[in-house]
């Protein structure tokens, strides 16, 4: 028969190991695009109109075309080199691709658009959702 104490210690074992991963499985069992990093917030005066604001530390930019406004994300989607902004859109430095203004591929290698980042309009503000 197992003494009492042995349990206890066993049971104590489990629930430490348990606590321990659960954050680092989560990790890989929650698809990446999902996890919201956080979310900041610009004036929509700020974004010059038929221009961008960058925000290269956080790898985002905020696109005014007309009345639309979007963010894209600078992740480069060759290799994911941050991409610098040109007079007409976006340009990668290391391999040389080159995005329009709505990050659609002019020039490869990259083979697929920049990422869309998810915003939402409220009043005088746009509320920008960043992913990890
Ligand atoms: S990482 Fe941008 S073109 Fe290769």
């Amino acid at each position: 028969m197992e003494k009492p104490h042995k349990g206890r210690r066993k049971l104590i074992k489990t629930l430490v190991l348990a606590m321990v991963s659960l954050p680092v499985l989560g990790k890989f069992l929650i698809p990446r695009i999902q996890r919201k990093n956080g979310i900041f917030r610009v004036k929509k005066a700020d974004v010059p109109g038929n221009g961008a604001l960058v925000f290269r530390e956080k790898k985002i930019a905020v696109i005014k075309d007309g009345k639309n406004v979007y963010a894209l994300n600078l992740t480069c989607t060759h290799l994911g080199c941050t991409v610098n902004t040109t007079p007409k859109g976006f340009a990668c430095p290391c391999h040389g691709s080159v995005f329009n203004a709505l990050g659609e591929v002019v020039q490869g290698p990259a083979d697929r658009l920049l990422a869309r980042v998810a915003i939402e309009e409220q009043n005088d503000d746009i509320l920008i959702m960043t992913t990890s």
